[in-house]
């Protein structure tokens, strides 16, 4: 990913950074209300005309990861969600939360280490991140989940994701999955989940990515 990628608005306690290859725009904080964001404004995001809290709450919305916020002496307000989650969009990505370590995450996109937007079309140019080619694509799936898993004894801590090579994502660490309605469906602390978009199983890889011709890359 291309130092050009990230654009840094900058405030005199804090500076706002977007990542414009990890921006799906799902509009989270065009829409937020208050200043921060305006469309069409130059610039469009002004971090000095409202509150160091306010920054903070609105670009943790960002379910990407391609908003991050930093202080204006280098340090990083946002601390991880207490629990790891991945929640299957109905149709869309694995937003994922917690304290992320992801396989090959680009460096200037600190956002990552706490929230992504992970493919599971098997379609994204930008693998293992979610691009929005689920749109073009016609990706059906409802977000459902069917297994229960073997529990987790907490949801948090550090929580690893390895892309596989051409094949699924790989975590590693407490996390709770959550269905596209949003029902808390599986706790446990490793799991394969599909990437390729061919699991008659999703959100759970069934080894389809072996038939299929799905490559990672
Ligand atoms: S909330 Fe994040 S992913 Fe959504 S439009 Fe804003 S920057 Fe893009
Ligand atoms: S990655 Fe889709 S079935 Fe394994």
């Amino acid at each position: 990913m291309a130092k050009s990628d990230q654009f840094v608005f900058p405030g005199s306690r804090a500076s706002v950074s977007w990542n414009s290859r990890l921006c799906i725009h799902i509009g989270e904080c065009g829409r937020a209300k208050g200043n921060l964001f305006i469309t069409g404004r130059k610039p469009w995001c002004q971090p000095d005309l409202v509150s160091d809290s306010e920054v903070e709450e609105v670009v943790l919305r960002c379910p990407s990861g391609a908003l991050s916020v930093q202080n204006a002496d280098g340090s990083r307000p946002e601390k991880a969600a207490a629990e790891n989650t991945v929640t299957v969009a109905q149709n869309g990505p694995l937003y994922v939360r917690g304290e992320l370590q992801i396989e090959g995450a680009p460096e200037n996109a600190p956002g990552l280490m706490f929230r992504a937007a992970l493919c599971r079309c098997g379609r994204s140019a930008n693998k293992p991140f979610c691009d929005n080619s689920h749109e073009k694509a016609g990706f059906l799936d409802s977000g459902a989940v069917g297994e229960t898993g073997p529990g987790a004894v907490t949801s948090g801590g550090p929580l690893q994701v390895k892309p596989s090579k051409d094949g699924p994502l790989l975590f590693k660490g407490n996390l709770v999955i959550q269905s596209g309605n949003g029902r808390r469906a599986w706790s446990g602390s490793q799991v394969a989940l599909c990437r390729c978009g061919g699991s008659e199983n999703k959100p759970f890889c069934d080894g389809s990515h072996k038939k299929n011709g799905f490559t990672g890359d």
